[in-house]
């Protein structure tokens, strides 16, 4: 069993998808092992991009990701991460075919409602940040 980090991000929250998209990945099959609407604090943002901390959009990231409530969940399932990305879309919505979650509800890349980790290293690590409880 394999697990995933899963936000839906402040526009997703503020334009009440939560929903219909824990519906599209319930649907495929994928199981919701954990589950919180959160307020994220700056310091958490900034540890859960620290990757990108050199880029120039850094701070428009952290200032984002911190600006509402988001959606963060737990995704369990058969090849889970690799699942989970072919049904958010490319990054870009423009980029991001129809029927994907980005290619439908997604208009720009600094607002693309969800995120997801992007390899099962990276969604132990962003896991242990943001369900320090969460246990298999
Ligand atoms: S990169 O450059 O390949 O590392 O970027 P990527 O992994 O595709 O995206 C990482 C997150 O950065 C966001 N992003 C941006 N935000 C604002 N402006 C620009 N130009 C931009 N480019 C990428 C992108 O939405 C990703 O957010 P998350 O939350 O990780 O999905």
């Amino acid at each position: 069993m394999e697990h995933t980090l899963v936000l839906v991000k402040p526009d997703g929250v503020r334009r009440n998808l939560c929903g219909t998209i824990l519906a599209r990945y319930e649907a495929k099959g994928l199981t919701i092992s954990a589950l919180k609407l959160m307020q994220v604090p700056r310091e958490l943002a900034e540890k859960h991009y620290a990757e990108h901390a050199e880029k120039p959009f850094f701070g428009e990231l952290v200032d984002f990701i911190t600006s509402g409530p988001v959606l963060a969940m737990v995704l369990s399932g058969e090849n889970a991460v690799a699942v989970v990305r072919q049904l958010n879309g490319a990054t870009n919505p423009l980029e991001a075919v129809p029927g994907s979650i980005r290619g439908d509800f997604g208009l720009a890349i600094n607002e693309n409602v969800v995120h997801a980790s992007d390899a099962v290293a990276t969604a132990q690590r962003e896991i242990a940040l943001w369900f320090p409880e969460f246990t298999e």
